[in-house]
């Protein structure tokens, strides 16, 4: 199964994430790990499982995974299973902007993604 784990990180949480994620899916040879302004376009080919992480900013996956979501073409991912995950304040002040996680996925589903599930950790 080839996976590609696509993140961003400005403090270190969300990578580990990306990083405990790919330990527990696989071996380096089935799962690549990589940040988002590494990625390149060929890189989505051939994949069975697209995962997507980023911080919560504003609501929001940060401006590089939301750039990386705007260039995702239909037929790049289409049949590929989608998945995101996001990072995010504990306190439930911040929970009337959204987070990430579940914009990350629309974002992959409307592009031809055909599943998607939301893991969430809180960090404060
Ligand atoms: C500029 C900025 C904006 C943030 N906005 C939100 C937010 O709207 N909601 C939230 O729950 N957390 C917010 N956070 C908290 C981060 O999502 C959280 O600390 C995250 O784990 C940081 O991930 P990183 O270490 O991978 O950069 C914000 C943090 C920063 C620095």
């Amino acid at each position: 199964m080839k996976v590609l784990i696509i993140y961003d990180s400005v403090f270190g949480n969300t990578e580990q994430i990306a990083q405990a994620i790919g330990n527990a899916l696989g071996s380096k040879k089935d799962v690549e790990i990589l940040r988002v302004s590494n990625v390149k376009p060929e890189q989505l080919t051939g994949l069975k499982l697209l995962i997507v992480g980023s911080p919560t900013h504003g609501g929001r996956p940060t401006p590089a995974i939301q750039d990386f979501l705007n260039k995702v073409s239909e037929p790049a991912i289409r049949g590929i299973n989608v998945a995101a995950f996001d990072t995010r304040f504990s306190t439930r002040l911040v929970r009337i902007f959204g987070y990430a996680a579940g914009r990350i996925a629309d974002s992959l589903k409307r592009n031809g993604g055909t599943s998607h599930s939301v893991t969430r950790r809180f960090f404060s």
